[in-house]
């Protein structure tokens, strides 16, 4: 066995095709629940203990402001956090702006925090983040009654909000299927003096919803809406099992469905169904991926995932599809350059709007590859049957497409290197070294 992922220039991996991807792997914690473990803990009162958190860069820019607001946050060791949670009113004004760094998870659910609270507070970001869309969570905290604008017009990071108490018996309907603005919305409602009604376009992933309702807040759900009404006390604090996180394990799976020698067995997986697009697409395609042992865990859905090298057909992906696979859409991409036939990716426009515009970044990572893709306003064409070739691609600063260039390389015909490949500590700062454990040369 041999590392398959040797570090080579500043920031720069070379990437060897595998012979064989073989064994087991825990992936680690959801990042989706990890952040919005440590943000309701502590708006809780009380103790909450989170076992198998995410620790990585974007989960800890949630801890750091909140710490930077005044939340107690224990790091006890060994994957757990403890988030000591003294209600709302033992978060305080922050005395210097609070820094999301990559993160727009950080940024749009504790703008609702704060929205709700009597504080001003300066939100911004690194030289990503400070590109993305942030309209779409200040016109919603301002129809609660919040005073909230941005650089642009209102439109980008930095964001500064004046929160407070905010008004209820509003109906919000954001044009973009978004868990973040549900999620934003949801929190500042939390404030409001009535109930709020967010209504979707689509259903995005409802991690929100799960763990509210069990910190005690009204939560009821009919279909695409989402009703909360106010607690009349503090929420409690609610201890979390994260589960492993299906977006980093994408990676795995797509690279064991594509290499002709594979078996690959991912331990605890979160399989919530508002999240498990990549592997209903996969299933549409003919890829072997089996469930074992499907189980609740803290509140969400987990199973084992038993991955098979696999022969593809072409797939088409769009509608309520892509909000359930969004974060795993390049992968898909991939997927569909080794099937046979044309794949279409379609209605995914907020792929442009992610840690980097994602349409055209995938497409550059695939063409580096040898792989035939046409970029769309609103999604990718991608030709099939492709035999890869070892490519130079860039991350373009975004831990998805470190990891596409990556799990391309080992599935391709000749050596690679992955440019800016230090981005997967966003969301998975041990990547490297799980891919020299799974890899056999
Ligand atoms: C996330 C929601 C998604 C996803 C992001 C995490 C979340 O973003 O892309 O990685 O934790 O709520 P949008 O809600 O903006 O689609």
């Amino acid at each position: 066995m041999a590392a398959m992922a040797l570090e080579t220039a500043a920031d720069a991996r070379t990437v060897r095709p595998a012979r064989r991807l073989r064994g087991e792997l825990r992936v680690p914690g959801d990042k989706s629940v990890t952040h919005r473990a440590l943000l309701f803990n502590a708006l809780a009162r009380g103790s909450a203990r989170i076992e198998g958190f995410l620790d990585s860069e974007d989960t800890r820019a949630t801890m750091a402001c909140l710490r930077a607001m005044g939340a107690r946050i224990d790091e006890p060791g060994g994957g757990v956090v403890v988030v000591h949670g003294a209600g709302r009113p033992g978060l305080h004004e922050p005395d210097d702006v609070l820094d999301c760094a990559n993160s727009g998870t950080t940024m749009r659910l504790l703008s609702g925090v704060v929205a709700g609270l009597p504080m001003l507070a300066v939100l911004t970001g690194d030289a990503s983040l400070r590109r993305r869309p942030m309209a779409r969570i200040i016109g919603p905290l301002s129809a609660l009654g919040a005073a909230v604008t941005g650089r642009a017009n209102g439109t980008l990071p930095p964001i500064v909000i004046r929160g407070g108490s905010l008004c209820g018996g509003r109906t919000l309907e954001p044009p973009v299927a978004s868990a973040q603005v549900k999620s934003a919305i949801l929190l500042a409602a939390l404030a409001a003096d009535g109930p709020t009604r967010v209504v979707e376009r689509a259903p995005t992933r409802d991690h929100t919803e799960r763990m509210l309702g069990a910190m005690g807040a009204g939560i009821v759900v009919d279909g695409r809406a989402v009703t909360l009404t106010p607690p009349a006390r503090d929420l409690a604090p609610v201890d979390v099992r994260v589960p492993g996180d299906i977006s980093t394990a994408a990676a795995w799976i797509v690279a064991a469905a594509l290499h002709p020698d594979a078996e690959v067995m991912l331990h605890n997986v979160g399989v919530n169904p508002s999240r498990t697009g990549l592997l209903d697409i996969l299933e549409a395609m003919g890829a072997r991926v089996e469930r074992v042992e499907e189980r609740m865990v803290g509140g969400e859905p987990v199973a084992d995932l038993l991955v098979r090298s696999s022969s593809l057909r072409a797939t088409e992906v769009s509608g309520d599809l892509v909000p359930r696979a969004i974060d795993e859409l390049p992968l898909v991409a991939l997927a569909g350059a080794c099937a046979d036939g044309t794949t279409v990716i379609r209605e995914a426009e907020e792929l442009r709007v992610k840690e980097s515009d994602r349409v055209a970044a995938t497409a550059a990572v695939l063409r580096a590859f040898g792989i035939a893709v046409e970029e769309r306003p609103d999604g990718m064409v991608v030709h099939g049957g492709a035999r890869l070739h070892g490519g130079r691609a860039a991350s373009a600063g975004d831990h998805r497409l470190a990891m596409l260039g990556a799990v391309a390389g080992l599935v391709s015909g000749e050596e690679s290197v992955i440019e800016g490949a230090g981005a997967v500590s966003v969301s998975y700062p041990d990547f490297w070294t799980d891919l020299s454990r799974l890899s056999l040369s």
